[in-house]
């Protein structure tokens, strides 16, 4: 890890996700480069949400920045079902595009479910194909879920090992708490699923060597709770009554006991475009005869 991407506090080590989303980003580029490949992303946007048309312009700049072909779909709210999934097929036959991803949430008149069963599960660089998730649990090659992917890289680059430790997720969700139980696992943690009718979540979390929350309630994990010298990942992101960005862990506190944590924002937010680019590239690579 590059010096740059970490800060000391009193306590923890801030994991600056920006600094090394940009190092990953800078990897792939590298070896796009060197591949003599260009991958290509297309991206799919329904309706005019303004958060998700700032993610997709984001997606589409990083895209441009790393030398891929890139396109994007930007589709009007009252789109079909069935026109998406034309628009979906059209993308797993066109031979420049390597990677497809529908950002969500899709418009509620559109089953979210069928059309992302459309996209061709080598063309799935968000990792939501239930043929990836099946994959990934079975640890057979796949792509792997971007948030998830990233928080692992994270902890990948505090230089500590996870062999045998502690890990407990707060979340079970399909995009990230069910997909780090995998990954958490392939990496040799004892993992532990935590969610919001789990019995006693301060006991729960203090066992825990690592914590990875992805729970969607603004400060939910106490920093109190938290083991001393823990690596703590949070991949919350809440807008506080304040106004203020908060993530699932009451940072300032945690960060007294941690040993790692990643703020937010800037923690693991930049880390999921970086592997939206890796994934874009690992599926071009797959793709060669
Ligand atoms: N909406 C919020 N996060 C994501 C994501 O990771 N992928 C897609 N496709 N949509 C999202």
């Amino acid at each position: 890890m590059s010096d740059r991407a970490v800060t000391s506090t009193n306590r923890a080590t801030i994991l600056d996700g920006k600094a090394i989303a940009a190092e990953v980003t800078a990897e792939v580029a590298a070896e796009t480069d060197a591949s003599g490949l260009r991958p290509g992303l297309a991206v799919v946007l329904v309706g005019d949400d303004p958060a998700s048309a700032v993610y997709v312009r984001n997606k589409t700049r990083s895209a441009e920045r790393v030398g891929f072909y890139h396109v994007q779909h930007t589709l009007p709210a009252d789109t079909s079902e069935a026109e998406l999934i034309q628009l979906i097929d059209r993308l797993n036959a066109d031979d420049r595009v390597d990677g497809i991803l529908v950002q969500l949430p899709l418009p509620g008149h559109i089953g979210k479910e069928r059309v992302l069963d459309r996209v061709l599960p080598q063309k799935d660089v968000d990792g939501f194909h239930p043929m990836n998730a099946g994959l990934l649990t079975w640890r057979r090659p796949c792509l792997v879920p971007c948030t998830p992917a990233g928080v692992m890289e994270l902890l990948r680059r505090t230089g500590q090992n996870l062999r045998g430790e502690e890990a407990v997720i707060v979340g079970r969700s399909n995009i990230v708490g069910k997909p780090m139980i995998q990954l958490l696992e392939q990496a040799d943690c004892t993992v532990t699923l935590a969610h919001s009718r789990t019995r006693d979540l301060a006991t729960v979390v203090g066992r825990a060597s690592v914590v990875v929350a992805a729970v969607g309630v603004p400060e939910l994990v106490k920093g109190a709770w938290i083991r001393d010298g823990a690596r703590v990942i949070d991949v919350g992101i809440n807008r506080a009554p304040s106004g203020r960005l908060v993530g699932d862990v009451e940072f300032a506190a945690a960060a007294e006991r941690a040993a790692f944590i990643t703020p937010v924002p800037g923690g693991v937010g930049p880390m999921t475009i970086a592997m939206l680019m890796r994934n874009t590239l690992t599926a071009a690579k797959r793709r060669l005869p």
